[in-house]
């Protein structure tokens, strides 16, 4: 059985003012139907795992270093996410495949030490509008797929998020014909090639609305959500937790 996730990613927003959100969330479900996750800043993931009213709510970083420790400047490692409380590391996002040149096989190496350090990896790939106006969606995330997660993964030490470049942040949505019919793909793919790929949950990320939430968790091979700007207040994000 796979598990559920609602995800909130935070990308660079937050000051430890924000941290009450996480409570304000954990209050209102205290006992949710799915597991619910918040990747802040790393700047507090420390802060965000060690607040009294958490509750269920696990934290996440949004980004680790291949290595344990070392001299790597302004880096994170998955070790020290652990360490500070985390559960989960996003990983491959496509504005660090973007803003960082982030490959298939660092994503890879990324994912290897999340799973060394106990975390579970969030992988995300998706297809540009480029791409998908030339019909090479499924080509895409398919070589994603198999370049950014290792042989090793398994339904209790990784997720895969599936996020249209062009849906995230636009307001805009795949139909969700098209949401199903990639990730019934990738679901096929992950069958094919993991021992336990049909209990690997996949999340859908893009613009995911209280509005539209329901309506996408309903659609085949959708486990829950990667979420981004509805993430940050537990007004918004409640109703997406509440509608898995
Ligand atoms: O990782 C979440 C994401 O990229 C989606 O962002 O703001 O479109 O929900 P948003």
């Amino acid at each position: 059985m796979r598990r559920k996730l609602a995800a909130g990613n935070w990308k660079m927003n937050g000051t430890k003012g924000n941290l009450a959100q996480i409570e304000a969330l954990a209050s209102a479900f205290p006992d949710p139907a799915c597991d619910v996750l918040i990747c802040p800043p790393a700047t507090l993931v420390a802060a965000a795992a060690a607040l009294p009213d958490r509750r269920s709510v696990r934290i996440g970083g949004q980004d680790c270093h291949t290595g344990v420790a070392g001299a790597h400047t302004g880096d994170v490692s998955a070790a020290m996410l652990a360490d500070a409380g985390a559960t989960h590391v996003i990983l491959g996002h496509s504005e660090r495949r973007a803003d960082h040149g982030e490959t298939d096989a660092l994503v890879r190496a990324k994912t290897d030490a999340a799973h060394a350090a106990g975390l579970i990896a969030v992988v995300c790939v998706g297809e540009t509008e480029a791409d998908r106006d030339a019909g090479r969606t499924l080509d895409v995330v398919a070589v994603q797929v198999t370049g950014s997660v290792p042989d090793t993964a398994t339904a209790a030490n990784t997720v895969i998020a599936y996020e249209p470049v062009w849906a995230i942040g636009t307001g805009r949505t795949p139909t969700l014909e098209q949401i199903a019919e990639v990730h019934d793909f990738l679901r096929a793919q992950l069958v094919a090639r993991f021992d336990q790929g049909s209990d690997i949950s996949l999340l859908y990320g893009g613009s995911v609305k209280p509005g539209n939430a329901a309506e996408i968790f309903a659609v085949s091979n959708v486990d829950g959500a990667l979420v981004g700007g509805a993430s940050l207040k537990a007004e918004d994000f409640g109703p997406i937790v509440a509608a898995l």
